[in-house]
């Protein structure tokens, strides 16, 4: 395709409402605009994100996040090429709301609409932002998702291994809360860790010794909560102290193994002999600075460049679906009226299901 199309993309399976405005050939894309509504202040009392109040929260806020999509990318309906949305994995009222809210756009004006895996936004960003050529290793790494993804094409995707149970991203938000840190708690874990010493707690680094490149981290979480028993034991609470000695001892453990599954993926894929191999991360767990230099550590000593895209287009956001709308609009041909919205939604549909978060399907 040589003729740059423009895409409207939605995104509504968790606790963002986005829309977004890309402009572009596959590999040469521009973000004309990206509207995010988040809704961290809705469900703060609640401890997580309630399904029901995420769903209402959709479907108030789409059509102004489209409208505002539009008026900052200075495009009208008519300017538009096709209707990129998400429709799934996902918490399933919220992306009914965005797959109504799409079928409802494409009915009135008669433009294309696809349907596209959330994960495959994620996967495919690297290819938005640095146009990236195919086949590229990926590490997606969110609330709800770990896995390793081998990118061959803008819909072929090989799943080299993920978490057997929970995600990073959710280890970080539950330790925080045991340790009487805020939410979200990846970047409170960060900032307590920052004075912490990584060394006073020997926390385990599940999986490591098994070959392949799955992960565990719901063995960590288990192991901070015994040693938060054990100092409120001893001294009757946590002091300042022991709480960052906690969050450092946490991330070097989520750190190690993601790095240490890293070098395992990166060995797999580099059997393909690519001619500029690439190690991209995404998710916002990508944000976190000690994850971060351990994974460029390993891309550097395996001959990978390491990338990591910025962190708006790392979180959850529509730019990603609309990029991913303009790769697939080559591939394959337009959703109908009959597009479903799923809960679960495989990317790599010929591996095995995953046992753990891969499943839940509430964040990705
Ligand atoms: O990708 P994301 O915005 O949402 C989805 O999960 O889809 O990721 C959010 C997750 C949260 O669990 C949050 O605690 C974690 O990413 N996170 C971090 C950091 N910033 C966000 N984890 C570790 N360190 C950070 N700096
Ligand atoms: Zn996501």
């Amino acid at each position: 395709m040589d003729r740059p199309v423009t895409l409207l993309g939605i995104e509504s399976s968790c606790d963002d409402t986005a829309a977004a405005i890309v402009r572009g050939v596959p590999g040469d894309m521009q973000v004309l605009s990206s509207v995010v509504f988040g809704q961290t202040d809705l469900h703060a009392a609640f401890g997580g994100v309630v399904p029901e109040i995420a769903a209402r929260a959709h479907a108030e806020r789409l059509d102004i996040s489209v409208m505002g999509a539009l008026e900052q990318a200075k495009v009208v309906l008519t300017d538009l090429d096709g209707i990129a949305v998400t429709c799934g994995p996902g918490l399933i009222g919220g992306v009914v709301s965005g797959v109504m809210t799409a079928k409802g756009i494409s009915a009135a004006t008669g433009l294309p609409m696809y349907g596209i895996n959330h994960l495959a936004g994620h996967a495919l960003t690297p290819r938005l932002t640095h146009g990236v050529a195919f086949p590229y290793l990926m590490l997606l790494v969110s609330g709800g998702h770990c896995q390793f993804l081998i990118a061959h094409g803008p819909d072929r995707f090989e799943r080299l291994g993920g978490t057997i149970d929970d995600a990073p991203g959710e280890a970080f938000d539950k330790v925080a809360r045991l340790i009487g840190l805020g939410q979200p708690g990846g970047p409170a874990i960060e900032a307590a860790a920052h004075d912490g010493d990584a060394r006073r707690f020997v926390f385990p680094r599940p999986l490591s010794n098994k070959p392949g490149c799955d992960m565990s981290f719901s063995g960590l979480k288990t192991a901070v909560l015994r040693a938060r028993d054990d100092l409120v034991a001893q001294a009757g609470g946590l002091r300042a102290q022991d709480q960052s000695d906690l969050a450092a001892s946490f991330q070097a453990a989520v750190s190690d193994s993601l790095t240490g599954k890293s070098a395992r993926a990166l060995e797999r894929y580099l059997v393909l002999k690519p001619s500029h191999p690439t190690f991209c991360v995404a998710g916002g767990v990508a944000a976190n600075m000690t994850v971060r230099a351990g994974l460029e550590m390993i891309s550097a000593t395996h001959g990978a460049t390491f990338l990591a895209p910025p962190l708006a287009l790392c979180t959850d956001n529509a730019a990603m679906i609309a990029a991913a709308g303009i790769e697939q609009m080559q591939t394959r041909a337009p959703d109908g009226m009959d597009l479903s919205a799923r809960p679960r939604m495989p990317l790599d549909t010929q591996s095995m299901a995953m046992l753990g978060s891969g499943k839940k399907g509430a964040k990705a």
